[in-house]
């Protein structure tokens, strides 16, 4: 018996490395609910970064994880299996996946969802998802990230930084950010960073060293990787950590250990994607108890930029591409526009 099918965005694989595969609306199998786990209907999700390289080839999904991209989503539930006794079909819920957020179905453990807070739409929900995790992952569970603590973000406007900056303060930590343009420069300062400043115009390790009176900072946020790496290690205090998440800017880079061991750094890496399905839960339970209570009370907010339908994905990625967004850019099936 031929399996169901379901709507999703797929890739067509133009044979090159590196190529951007083409999108489309098409068809897939539909998944089914193995023991343990639910069904969603997925109402909307988001465009993430790392969509841009997998959809190239560059970032292949891991074992075991669907290849239809999609990092996030938010919808509700049509089946759950027997033996879940928390959620129920029909109840509104987002969460991260290591694949296929961008099909109308998706199945995933019961223990990984997040029930969508009254106050939130489904698209307000697909952006908050993965950004709001990583950034918490990263800037609380992997970097310690405390009270009264400076912590420099890169890319404030991004969707990580976005979500990043409100987390920080949200903690009573003391958010620093660079940005690509004067406007986001404002935009950053409108969400609550303390510092933001324009790295294409201004240099960030002065701009930090003279803000922090010479002190430098606790924490580094970073996905640009090998050619920050030495002035991170320069700018952070006595203890510094400093949390890699990405590696927009290169892969390898000289690390001066010097500065390593007289100031006891930690060099950190963050990834969500490649972790277990019981380290995944655990991420979700603490994000559900620290930082789904702000996103309920409006403490932190989604920031969304722009809306798109399934059918306008290209567009939406070449926002990305551009980096003309502030914040996330968020994909819907049907009309859903809210
Ligand atoms: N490890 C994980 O678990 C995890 C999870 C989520 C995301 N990530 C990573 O986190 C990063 C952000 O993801 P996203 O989806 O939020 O991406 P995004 O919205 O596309 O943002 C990327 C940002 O990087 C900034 N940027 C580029 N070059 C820069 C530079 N030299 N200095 C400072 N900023 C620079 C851009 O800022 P301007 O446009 O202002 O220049 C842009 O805002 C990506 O690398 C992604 O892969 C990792």
């Amino acid at each position: 018996m031929m399996s169901e099918t379901m709507p999703a965005v797929l890739a067509r694989d133009e044979g090159a490395r590196g190529a951007w595969n083409e999108l489309f609306l098409g068809r897939a199998p539909r998944p089914e609910v193995r023991a343990g786990e639910v069904l969603v209907q997925v109402e909307a999700c988001s465009v993430n970064r790392a969509d841009l390289l997998q959809r190239r080839g560059l970032y292949p999904p891991p074992p075991g994880a669907s290849p239809i991209l999609g990092l996030d989503f938010a919808g509700f539930l049509v089946s759950v299996s027997p033996e879940v006794e928390r959620w129920h079909v029909g109840d509104r819920v987002f969460g991260i996946v290591p694949g296929g957020g961008y099909a109308r179905y998706l199945t995933l453990p019961a223990n990984q969802l997040l029930p969508i807070p009254p106050n939130l739409s489904f698209v307000e929900a697909a952006a908050a998802a993965e950004v709001f995790i990583a950034a918490h992952v990263s800037l609380f569970v992997e970097g310690g990230l405390m009270p009264a603590e400076s912590v420099l973000i890169h890319g404030g406007g991004s969707g990580v930084g976005t979500a990043a900056i409100q987390l920080a303060q949200a903690r009573g930590a003391i958010p620093l950010v660079t940005a690509g343009t004067d406007e986001k420069v404002g935009r950053c300062l409108e969400l609550g960073a303390r510092l933001a400043l324009n790295y294409r115009s201004e240099d960030f390790e002065d701009a930090v060293m003279r803000f922090t009176g010479g002190a430098g900072v606790d924490v580094v946020l970073d996905w640009i990787g090998a050619p920050y790496l030495g002035r991170h290690l320069r700018l952070l205090k006595e203890k510094g950590r400093v949390v890699v998440i990405g590696l927009m800017g290169g892969a390898k880079a000289e690390i001066p250990l010097d500065l390593v061991v007289t100031k006891r750094l930690r060099v950190i890496g963050s990834v969500l994607r490649g972790r277990s399905d019981g380290e995944r839960a655990g991420i979700i339970r603490a994000f559900e108890d620290e930082v789904l209570p702000w996103l309920r009370d409006g403490v932190v907010k989604p920031v969304v930029h722009a809306i798109f339908s399934m059918a306008e994905v290209e567009q939406a990625h070449g926002l990305l591409r551009e980096s003309s967004h502030f914040g996330k850019v968020v994909l819907v099936w049907d009309t859903v526009r809210n």
